[in-house]
């Protein structure tokens, strides 16, 4: 922890590294103005068409937070009996990665902060409608066997490019955190039971939730990621 550098300063690579998920929060309250930090980086990120159709539901009212806990409670408890570890991970790992599951439920109502990443793309949708005749002439520029391609892809096209307009400014709210020195894991186990805690937030329908980020300092110690080598994952020109 000694050679760990915090603050908006500090380095991004160094950052990257010891970004891990922390699940074991305290339960002091956590600034406003820190909380901000962390939306803005977040809304630094890109968006689909530059749509910034985004938006943060920001939780932190007690009773809010323990309306949420027994579902999150249960999502844990389906997760842990039913998951196994993935190939790398030792038995030893897999406990210890369980153990703070487990603790984050158990605290769940202690958790300062909730950060519910959302996305809508209703108005990108109706802006689509209004120039349908755009839409045709762009297909019979494409032709036929393209464009029936492109009909087939529309449904891919339209879940990557929301879900992708959301995970790269979570992404930087992650390391804006880390570099604040607080705890905080990107999670989206709650899209299992999206609706009940939607009911609880009062988010619309057409809204979409991406996934909830508990935010607080930390128990424990930032520390190096245990990743795969880049090396193993690279396939230069072709797969
Ligand atoms: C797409 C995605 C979904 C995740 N969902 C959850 C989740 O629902 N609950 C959780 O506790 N962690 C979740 N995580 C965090 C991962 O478990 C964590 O990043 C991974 O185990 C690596 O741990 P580390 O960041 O501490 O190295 C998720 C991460 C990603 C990228």
């Amino acid at each position: 922890m000694a050679d760990l550098v915090f603050g908006e300063d500090a380095p991004l690579f160094d950052v990257m590294s010891t970004m891990r998920a922390m699940r074991r929060l305290k339960p002091d309250p956590v600034p406003r103005e820190l909380i901000e930090k962390l939306i803005t980086a977040a809304t630094y990120g890109p968006s689909g068409g530059n749509n910034q159709t985004y938006s943060f539901v920001v939780v932190t009212d007690r009773d809010q937070v323990a309306r949420m806990a027994p579902i999150w409670r249960r999502i844990v408890d389906f997760y842990v009996a039913s998951q196994s570890p993935p190939e790398h991970m030792s038995d030893d790992a897999w406990q210890r990665l369980t153990a703070t599951l487990r603790y984050q439920a158990d605290h769940f109502e202690e958790i300062p902060v909730l950060i519910v990443a959302c996305y809508e793309l209703r108005s990108a949708r109706a802006r689509m409608m209004r120039s349908l005749d755009k839409q045709r002439a762009g297909l019979r520029a494409l032709g036929p066997w393209h464009a029936l391609s492109s009909a087939r892809n529309l449904a891919k096209f339209a879940s990557t490019g929301e879900t992708a307009s959301v995970y790269p400014g979570l992404q930087n709210l992650l390391l804006m955190a880390r570099a604040l020195g607080l705890g905080a894991t990107l999670t989206t186990w709650h899209t299992m039971f999206e609706q009940e805690f939607k009911d609880v937030l009062g988010i619309p329908r057409h809204v979409h939730t991406y996934a909830i980020v508990p935010v607080g300092w930390p128990m424990g110690r930032f520390g190096p990621v245990n990743r795969r080598p880049a090396a193993d994952a690279i396939r230069w020109e072709r797969w």
